[in-house]
């Protein structure tokens, strides 16, 4: 099988470990690196999550470090929903691995050169790292095969009633990627309400007993009480959805549309205005947004993937 190479950026809170850790085993895809960005936690932990989940799970890819903070709105952290540590308050084990001290957006560029056009970018944070690289390297969007983030919303918001955390956390960021001419697979809000696991599962999980099963039930424990707490369906894995859909996109549907993020509104800041209910249509409509999945055989997938640490 030719195995998908795939670039990891990541504000590496608790949805994104689960995300990193189904990546690391799906036989599709091939991880070529791994950059953090401030979001759910500053850069100092999502930095270092980043790392220690590598450690924890074997995950022999370097990790960069990338922007501390947005292109132009404050920094916004989730200690709700990700603890302070951006792992559920859950102590990691330190990595024993170098740091690596070049930039995100440099070792970006050099992964996309390395794999000749064919890198495929799965971004599950706000999108800083992605557009300082687009800003930096003008060449990058034809190195770059397809971007597939978590962020957005076709409709409704978590950070307001328009707008999604990611996407929220830096607006101008999500505009220069989506303008940057790169296909997107945009899996927001719409499809990541609908992937989740149900706290009996996270659970069962836990039970299984081995150090990464473990660290996936106790540091959900918040964001599982979160969602209790906003009658949510149950623990969402946000950022496993571009993960499972780049390896089995026949768990999803969606359709193709226009994508413009608002990035001056006073109510809407953060939207991602889509086209795909309009009678308008965007000119361009180079995204394909996911709106929805098979839940069963998503949260099936992810259980049997975590189990074979
Ligand atoms: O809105 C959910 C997104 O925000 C996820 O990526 C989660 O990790 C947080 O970054
Ligand atoms: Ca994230």
């Amino acid at each position: 099988m030719k195995r998908i190479p795939v670039w990891f950026d990541t504000d590496l809170g608790v949805d994104d470990a689960v995300a990193l850790l189904t990546l690391w085993r799906l036989p599709e895809l091939e991880l070529r690196g791994i950059s953090a960005v401030a979001g759910n936690a500053e850069l100092c932990h999502t930095f270092e999550n980043a790392r220690n989940v590598c450690h924890l799970a074997g995950i022999d890819v370097p990790v960069y470090p990338g922007a501390e903070h947005p292109l132009f709105v404050p920094l916004r952290t989730a200690p709700l929903v990700h603890g302070k540590n951006g792992v559920g308050e859950v102590e990691l084990a330190p990595s024993p691995a170098p740091r690596e001290t070049k930039p995100a957006w440099d070792a970006l560029y050099d992964a996309a050169k390395a794999a000749g056009g064919e890198l495929q970018v799965i971004a599950v944070g706000p999108l800083t790292n992605l557009a300082t690289a687009f800003g930096k390297y003008p060449d990058l969007k034809t190195l770059i095969r397809r971007i597939l983030i978590m962020g957005g919303a076709a409709k409704g918001g978590n950070v307001t009633p328009a707008a999604e955390f990611n996407i929220y956390g830096d607006p101008h960021a999500a505009q220069m990627v989506f303008r940057s001419g790169v296909p997107v697979v945009m899996c927001g809000l719409d499809v990541t309400m609908r992937a989740y696991l149900t706290p009996e599962e996270v659970e069962s999980i836990g039970a299984y007993g081995t150090p990464v099963c473990r660290f996936v039930r106790d540091s959900n424990q918040l964001a599982l009480a979160f969602f209790e707490r906003t009658d949510g369906p149950g623990l969402c894995c946000h950022d496993t959805c571009p993960v499972m859909y780049l390896a089995h996109p026949e768990l999803f549907t969606g359709e193709e549309a226009g994508v413009y993020v608002e990035t001056r509104g006073a109510l809407t800041l953060g939207k991602t205005v889509t086209d795909i209910w309009s009678d308008k249509q965007f000119p361009d409509r180079h995204v394909f947004v996911v709106l929805d999945v098979d839940r069963d055989a998503f949260a099936a997938k992810v259980q049997e993937l975590l189990r074979t640490y």
